[in-house]
């Protein structure tokens, strides 16, 4: 048995569904990282869980209790929003002290736990300041660490760094994974950002349109889709449709697949070396132009034609390169292990 066990849950209000039969789990000390594109039902199913929304069918438990009756306070469970919802009369100690003084802990286990965790979260130097006086990603800190301080059996996070500029959002990000390993508590994330999602989750549940369409590790949902929606949410691939593939490649294949713009190889440019002439061997061949391309650092992404097809594909920016320029006519080549029928 998992230490979280969500099964079966499904919501509607008044006549729309917001999410049917979700199930999961989540191992003790694991982050699970729910993503799906806004307006999923990710919130709704988090609030269900925490007991703020009431499930019409199914249960959830932690760490073998049945919770799904349970008032939220009795449930053990922390949240952190995106919004920061500190309380801004309070310093920062005050902001964390408030939930131990609520469940009577003695005084000098409060002082002893607060600064602690102060210190954990790295705000030691902030411990007497109000809320009015911290940067975004201070605050974010606080309210962590005000949920956190309290021990839950388990942390819902809502888009905790939505609102943080990007920055420090992929600082706030590498801290709560650290923060994650040291303490080993327990998370459910939501997120609509599949790096985001990628980078934190042990375990990655795909919502979309209030169904669960995989779960799995980060390396198994990127790497393996298990749908076209799927693969074209979080890896960004190339979705072909077999008629498609039939017309533009030498081959003919019989279901649609999914092709992570990386795993193109570039046989050749025209303009550059004459005519390029490889055995289709194993991998597969098409001609294409060079339509567009973003920048995006370690990578350059191509937009490229191949007849009717448009497709991306990813080439290691190195400086020995200069970029391809519009219109370059080009060979790619497929190999057969980076194709994943869909
Ligand atoms: N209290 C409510 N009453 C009616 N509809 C709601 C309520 N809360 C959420 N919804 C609807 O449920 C759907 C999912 O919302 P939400 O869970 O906030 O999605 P997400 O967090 O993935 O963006 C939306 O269509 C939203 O309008
Ligand atoms: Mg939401």
């Amino acid at each position: 048995m998992s230490y979280v066990e969500i099964r079966g849950l499904s919501k509607r209000f008044d006549d729309a569904s917001v999410f049917e039969k979700i199930d999961f789990e989540v191992e003790r000390g694991e982050m699970c990282v729910l993503v799906g594109p806004s307006g999923c039902g990710k919130t709704t199913l988090l609030r269900a869980i925490a007991g703020l929304v009431d499930p019409d069918e199914g249960r959830i438990a932690i760490d073998g209790r049945e919770i799904t009756a349970l008032p939220p306070k009795a449930r053990g469970i922390g949240m952190v929003m995106q919004q920061y919802a500190l309380f801004p009369n309070m310093n920062v100690e005050q902001n964390l002290s408030f939930g131990l003084e609520q469940q009577k802990v003695p005084a000098a286990e409060i002082r002893r736990r607060v600064a602690a965790m102060v210190a954990l979260v790295g705000l030691e130097a902030r411990a007497k300041a109000r809320p009015h006086a911290l940067s975004g990603g201070q605050k974010q800190r606080v309210a962590l660490a005000r949920a956190l301080v309290l021990e839950p059996k388990l942390l819902l996070l809502d888009e905790p760094m939505s609102a943080l500029d990007a920055q420090i959002r992929k600082r706030l990000r590498d801290e709560l994974k650290r923060l994650q390993r040291e303490i080993g508590f327990t998370a459910i994330m939501v997120t609509h950002d599949q790096e985001e999602a990628l980078v934190l989750g042990d375990r990655i549940a795909v919502m979309q349109a209030g169904r669960l369409s995989q779960v799995g590790s980060p390396h198994k949902v990127y790497g393996a889709p298990a749908s076209a929606e799927v693969a074209s949410f979080i890896g960004d691939f190339n979705i072909l449709v077999p008629a498609a593939i039939e017309r533009v490649f030498h081959h003919r294949p019989e279901r649609s697949w999914a092709i992570h713009p990386g795993a193109f190889e570039v046989v050749g440019f025209r303009h550059l070396n004459g005519s390029v002439s490889l055995a289709p061997e194993r991998g597969f061949e098409a001609d294409a132009t060079v339509a567009g391309m973003q920048m995006l650092g370690p990578v350059i992404r191509y937009h490229l034609q191949a007849d009717t097809i448009a497709l991306k594909m990813d080439v290691l920016n190195k400086p020995s390169h200069g970029p391809l320029a519009p219109g370059s006519p080009l060979r790619i080549r497929l190999a057969a292990a980076d194709v994943r029928e869909i």
